[in-house]
């Protein structure tokens, strides 16, 4: 039977009555999101690692909205939590709608110079956690026939950065691992897609912004925007993802990048002699 598609506004865009888990959410690109899922009507779960007071700060923010919101401090890079995690939010939110896989590890070097406890650390926060979120999170979103799911990639998967060698490649691995999901659940009403920011002003990148630092320079080098993100304009594209009209999308990825994706010289610049 085919399922039925939305037709309004609201049954596009809202998720009333839903339920989501954002990893990462306290802060920055993953806080971004939790909002506004909640301002799509969502009840929202904000998982965070050390922050507890700016993970409040987000959950009242969500309350403020007239949803439910819970804060839960479990590093997703422990190897025991996923199920614990979502059982959390489940028994604080209900049956959970939406997953947005966001909090990640990024340790600059060079290949030779990436230590194997850095490289473990990457994989165990960027990739295997999301396995096992998805792990717990896909089969009773099958059998409820309705599921939203989010990994958080990056531009370097596309345009590589010399000192993000294992990170570059875990976040294409995201969209690798969406992929081979999306064709597997499509039927049974669950999506899954990949969001891959370029440079966003976040608190990962302050050290940029420190004085003496080169983040107007950096920042400006960095899209065909001449500018660095803002942590809306991510969760803007995820929102669009969760949205129950989305339900004929699956397997994409969309850089949110100022068009840093695209070869090529921004307007007015150019060497002349291979123009
Ligand atoms: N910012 C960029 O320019 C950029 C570019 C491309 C891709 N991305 C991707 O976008 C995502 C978010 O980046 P961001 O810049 O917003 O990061 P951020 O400002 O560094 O925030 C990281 C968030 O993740 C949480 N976190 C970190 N490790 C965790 C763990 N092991 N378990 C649970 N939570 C954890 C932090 O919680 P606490 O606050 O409690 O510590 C915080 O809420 C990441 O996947 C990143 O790779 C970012």
């Amino acid at each position: 039977m085919d399922a039925p598609v939305p037709r309004g506004f609201h049954e596009l865009y809202g998720l009333h009555g839903r339920t989501a888990l954002v990893t990462g959410a306290s802060r920055g690109i993953g806080a971004a999101i939790a909002r506004v899922l909640a301002q799509m009507g969502a009840d929202v779960a904000v998982n965070h690692l050390d922050d507890a007071a700016a993970a409040r700060v987000v959950v009242a923010d969500i309350e403020a909205l007239g949803r439910r919101a819970v804060a839960l401090d479990v590093d997703v890079a422990r190897r025991d939590v996923a199920t614990a995690l979502v059982a959390a939010a489940q028994q604080a939110l209900g049956p959970l709608d939406v997953l947005v896989v966001n909090a990640a590890r990024s340790i600059h070097a060079t290949l030779e110079a990436t230590i194997e406890e850095d490289i473990d650390a990457q994989v165990e926060t960027n990739f295997k956690a999301t396995v096992r979120l998805l792990n717990a999170t896909l089969p009773a979103m099958a059998q409820r026939g309705f599921g939203r799911v989010v990994t958080i990639g990056s531009i370097v998967q596309e345009a590589p950065i010399p000192t993000l060698p294992v990170y570059g490649a875990l976040k294409a691995a995201h969209h690798a691992l969406v992929r081979g999901l999306a064709v597997r659940y499509a039927a049974r009403g669950v999506t899954l897609n990949n969001v891959s920011p370029g440079l966003i002003r976040t608190e990962r990148n302050a050290w940029r912004r420190a004085p003496g630092g080169d983040w107007d320079a950096f920042a400006r080098s960095c899209s065909h925007a001449a500018r660095a993100g803002e942590p809306d304009e991510v969760a803007c594209a995820v929102a669009m993802f969760c949205a129950p009209g989305a339900s004929f999308v699956t397997g994409e990825n969309l850089f949110v990048a100022g068009g840093a994706q695209i070869a090529g010289r921004r307007d007015g610049e150019g060497t002349g002699a291979a123009d």
